[in-house]
């Protein structure tokens, strides 16, 4: 895992974006998986600044959104389906027929998560899957106890995450109580894991996933077991790791082989 701490949300957002314009550069068809919440905003931005300069474009990618809600209307502002439309396919330039997002409202919520195991599959797989984290240490939303072998499923949410989650509503009782998600085992197949975290709540389970033990107790703890996973943090999210001084001294030293500067 390489744990990059920078010194501010600006810069997480920035390197975040560099990482995924740089697959995007290189297939354009790109498959890239995407998180909603407040934690990609900054990268969604930088994004965003590349493609208005014409550095590159999604105009040929394909999307998959981790995770939505059960039962919320589309035309509810916390829809992921609107979420995902208004900060990634309007502002990024996706084409809306290449983008999903789980159907919460399937009639046959197991079917709806079957097939959207298939689509993924159909697609080639995901390039890159961009991560957030929840402070119980969730991905999607993987609520703690999640297998690390789980596929995109229907998941009950945590309290705390219902309670973290209701700042985007008028009460934590509008907060709905099931989720579709993306399953631990369905977000270890992406070619490439890039999690961002931010601020002073998230160290702790920053801390957990990167340098604790594996644990479905701590579901971010997963991407320890997978090859070529990034977490970039701001200073304050870096407040509780051990080995900043390593992660730093590792930033310093990179070395460039030809094949990565070609
Ligand atoms: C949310 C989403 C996750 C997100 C996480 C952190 O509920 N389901 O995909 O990464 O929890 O959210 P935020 O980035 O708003 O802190």
């Amino acid at each position: 895992m390489e744990v990059i701490v920078v010194p501010t949300n600006v810069e997480v957002g920035r390197l975040g974006a560099a990482e995924v314009a740089a697959v995007a550069a290189a297939k354009p068809s790109a498959v890239i998986g995407l998180a909603t919440g407040s934690s990609p905003e900054s990268l969604y931005a930088g994004l965003r600044e590349r493609v208005t300069a014409g550095e590159i474009s999604f105009a040929e990618a394909r999307g998959f959104a981790l995770d939505e809600y059960v039962g919320l209307p589309l035309e509810h502002p916390q829809s992921y389906a609107g979420v995902i439309r208004r900060t990634v396919v309007e502002p990024l330039g996706f084409h809306p027929s290449r983008m999903r997002v789980p159907d919460g409202l399937a009639p046959d919520l197991d079917a709806a998560a079957t097939a959207y195991e298939a689509a993924i599959a159909e697609a080639g797989g995901i390039d890159i899957q961009i991560l957030g984290i929840g402070t119980n240490g969730h991905i999607g939303f993987n609520e703690p106890t999640s297998s690390f072998a789980s596929r995109t499923r229907v998941k009950t949410l945590a309290p705390r995450t219902r309670e973290d989650n209701s700042r985007f509503f008028d009460s934590v009782e509008e907060v709905p109580i099931h989720c579709l998600t993306q399953g631990l085992g369905t977000i270890l197949e992406a070619k490439r894991l890039l999690l961002v975290a931010q601020g002073p709540g998230k160290a702790a389970a920053i801390a957990a996933a990167v340098e604790g033990p594996l644990s479905s107790f701590v579901p971010a703890s997963a991407l320890q077991l997978h090859e070529h996973a990034t977490v970039i943090v701001d200073e304050a999210a870096a407040a509780e790791l051990r080995l900043t001084d390593y992660y730093r001294f590792s930033r310093d030293h990179r070395l460039v082989r030809a094949a990565a500067a070609a």
